[in-house]
């Protein structure tokens, strides 16, 4: 038997108003959702979502405010019940889920960091951390020893006995990171974890949550609205307009062949010879690999090749992970690649 997918969402909606089943129902699937608000009072926050996300894999949810980013996670644990399709954790119904399975979900098997932080501001750090293992109902001496191993882990040792008040935005943000973690949650939900934080900060946190994630190797849902964020941190990104998924694809996959003008849009000021690999963009070829000339994998980002192709007019050989030749690249095919718009 295969594994099912950590998290598979299968034709999600999400409609806030008086009669949300109804308006559904009798939905006129041709309105825009300014529509069907004008005409019905009703908004449709999410659209008809489905995607799957694996284990250990982080899945970044992107797109402009009110999008439905945070309605789409929130359904993901039922902090909001969505009005119709599946939510399957670990291939278990989440909307069929007892009272007891529910609870359990969100209190050991899912965590969430918000953009606000959303920590307790008469709790000290300590606290605040080992709040979730409280709830648990483990002992003050057990919670006290985990919440100070991930406040090390978080870079805040040394600040378990201040109030959040006492802290900067980014410690307090490590401080909702730790608390989140503490729990050892197999899945970690951030809403636009740094937004509130300025750039130089909000680098470093992305930095340091990805080497975390090296070792961690958990499964991540991570929304964000800025675009270069979502490729740093994403194995996969979706994309959302107007309560639906646009599209959903690689950081690379995104950037090489956007959908429409609202993804490509997104893309244009990322620089493309971070995200390109040769592979995408390569002149095909095949036979032997040419002898004297070190190969480039498919996978490598075109960033590492402007050395080599900026000194030498010969075409240097693309191979694939098995060594066979697929393909060449040389200086034009970079810079072309660099500054096209696709
Ligand atoms: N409780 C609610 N009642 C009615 N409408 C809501 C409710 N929550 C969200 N909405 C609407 O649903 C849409 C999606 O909102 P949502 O908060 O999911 O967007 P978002 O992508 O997270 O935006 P942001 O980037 O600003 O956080 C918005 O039009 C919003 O007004
Ligand atoms: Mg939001």
């Amino acid at each position: 038997m295969t594994t099912p997918p950590k998290i598979a969402c299968k034709n999600v909606w999400k409609v806030f108003g008086p009669d949300p089943k109804r308006t559904l129902e009798t939905l006129d699937l041709s309105l825009s959702r300014a529509q069907v608000q004008e005409q019905t009072g009703h908004v449709v926050a999410v659209r008809d979502v489905s995607f799957a996300v694996q284990e250990g894999e982080c899945f970044v949810v992107m797109g402009l405010s009110g999008s439905g980013k945070s309605t789409l996670v929130r359904c993901l644990s039922r902090l909001i019940e969505s009005t119709a399709g599946e939510v399957l954790i670990d291939g278990k119904d989440v909307l069929k889920m007892s009272q007891k399975d529910l609870l359990d979900l969100r209190r050991r098997k899912m965590a969430m960091v918000f953009q606000h932080f959303g920590l307790f501001p008469h709790r000290k750090v300590i606290d605040n951390i080992s709040y979730g293992l409280e709830v648990r109902g483990q002992n003050r001496a057990q919670r006290t020893a985990k919440a100070m191993e991930v406040l090390e882990l978080v870079g805040l040792s040394g600040w378990d006995q201040h109030y959040p008040r006492e802290l900067s935005g980014g410690m307090q943000q490590r401080v909702g990171l730790a608390r989140a973690m503490a729990v050892d949650p197999e899945i970690l939900i951030f809403d636009e974890p740094f937004s509130a934080l300025d750039p130089l900060i909000r680098r470093g946190m992305q930095d340091e949550l990805l080497m975390l994630q090296d070792s961690m190797k958990k499964t991540m849902v991570f929304i964000t609205h800025d675009f270069s964020e979502a490729i740093k941190m994403g194995d996969r990104i979706a994309i959302m307009k107007d309560g639906e998924i646009s599209q959903i694809g690689t950081p690379e996959e995104i950037v090489a062949n956007p959908v429409n003008d609202y993804v490509r849009e997104f893309t244009e000021d990322v620089p493309r010879y971070k995200v390109l690999s040769a592979g995408k963009v390569m002149r095909a070829t095949s036979g032997a690999v040419p002898a004297g000339i070190e190969p480039v994998r498919t996978t490598t980002k075109i960033e590492s090749l402007i050395p080599r192709v900026a000194d030498t007019d010969t075409a240097l050989p693309v191979v694939d992970m098995a060594g066979v030749l697929v393909g060449e690249i040389d200086r034009s095919i970079v810079m072309r690649a660099m500054i096209s718009k696709s």
